[in-house]
């Protein structure tokens, strides 16, 4: 099977579901059209695309933070573990188990790192608390070596391990990420794709919205590329590594400029006319 266009693939078992999904900012900005993810159990599932591709639009749709955006659900669903979650506040939907760390990291820059994890912790049973806690230090020493430090005054990459730990502090089953890496050196971008693997072996699923293709795809087993609203494609990490013109595409590290990012997207649109013929 090839890589398909705009479908979704069913799985018995799925964590999340989103369906059809239309999101509008304002009266006019139609940011989401149509969308359809699933989210297989224990699975990481990339979400590729460019800049103003409504990535962090689907996060936000998923977590409720939308309407803090402006933002509005036109159309569509969203399930977790079969139960509708799109009509629910954000606090009742961190509390059900699904819980994003924003783009930007975000941390609580006046707070030291302690009371960061803490206030990540709220959100949690009492008794899940001292395990997540745990946990989160284990993934990440260097939040124990800094806990009583200003979240401000960390580095970029402590101040992305500051926000996920934060985010795992509430034990989630399903974890949103918006591009982790964004900023990061390459030896930090490793090094975040090797946490994500390490978090997902621990049983959490993940939502990983990258613009580094390469990083994503090398962790995800599933993967969709949203286009202008759109789901453009979807499948498995492995049918995206077996289309020669979607590896190079997507796999094949970041434009180095507008004019190359312009002739790539025309490629891109090429090969998803050879793959429309394949699939259809
Ligand atoms: N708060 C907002 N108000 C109005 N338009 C927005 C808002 N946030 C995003 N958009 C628009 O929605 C579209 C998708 O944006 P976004 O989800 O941020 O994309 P991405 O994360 O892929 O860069 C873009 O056209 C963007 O300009
Ligand atoms: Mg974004």
């Amino acid at each position: 099977m090839g890589v398909s266009c705009g479908c979704v693939e069913r799985h018995d078992h799925a964590v999340l579901t989103v369906t059809d999904l239309t999101v509008r900012y304002g009266r006019a900005v139609h940011a989401l059209q149509g969308v359809s993810l699933e989210v297989p159990d224990g699975a990481v599932v990339a979400v590729l695309g460019g800049n103003g591709a409504g990535k962090s639009t689907l996060l936000r749709a998923i977590s409720g933070t939308l309407r803090l955006h402006r933002g509005t659900i036109d159309a569509g669903e969203i399930t977790l573990q079969g139960r509708r979650i799109d009509q629910l506040d954000p606090a009742t939907i961190v509390r059900s188990g699904v819980v994003q760390v924003p783009e930007g990291r975000q941390v609580f820059a006046q707070m030291t790192v302690a009371d960061n994890l803490r206030a990540g912790g709220l959100a949690a049973a009492p008794e899940r608390r001292a395990p997540a806690r745990e946990r989160v230090l284990d993934l990440f020493p260097v939040l124990a070596q800094r806990r009583g430090q200003r979240a401000g005054l960390l580095s970029g990459g402590e101040q992305q391990m500051l926000s996920i730990g934060r985010a795992l502090m509430s034990d989630p089953k399903l974890l949103l990420l918006d591009e982790p890496s964004l900023g990061l050196a390459p030896r930090l971008v490793t090094r975040i794709g090797e946490i994500v693997a390490e978090i997902n072996d621990q049983g959490t699923a993940v939502v990983l919205v990258e613009q580094n293709a390469t990083m994503a795809l090398r962790v995800a087993g599933h993967a969709a590329v949203l286009e202008v609203g759109r789901v453009a494609l979807a499948g498995t990490t492995e049918q995206f590594a077996d289309s020669d013109e979607i590896a190079r595409l997507y796999l094949g590290g970041h434009a180095e400029s507008e004019e190359q990012a312009r002739v790539e997207a025309d490629r891109a649109a090429t090969s998803r006319r050879t793959l429309s013929r394949w699939s259809g």
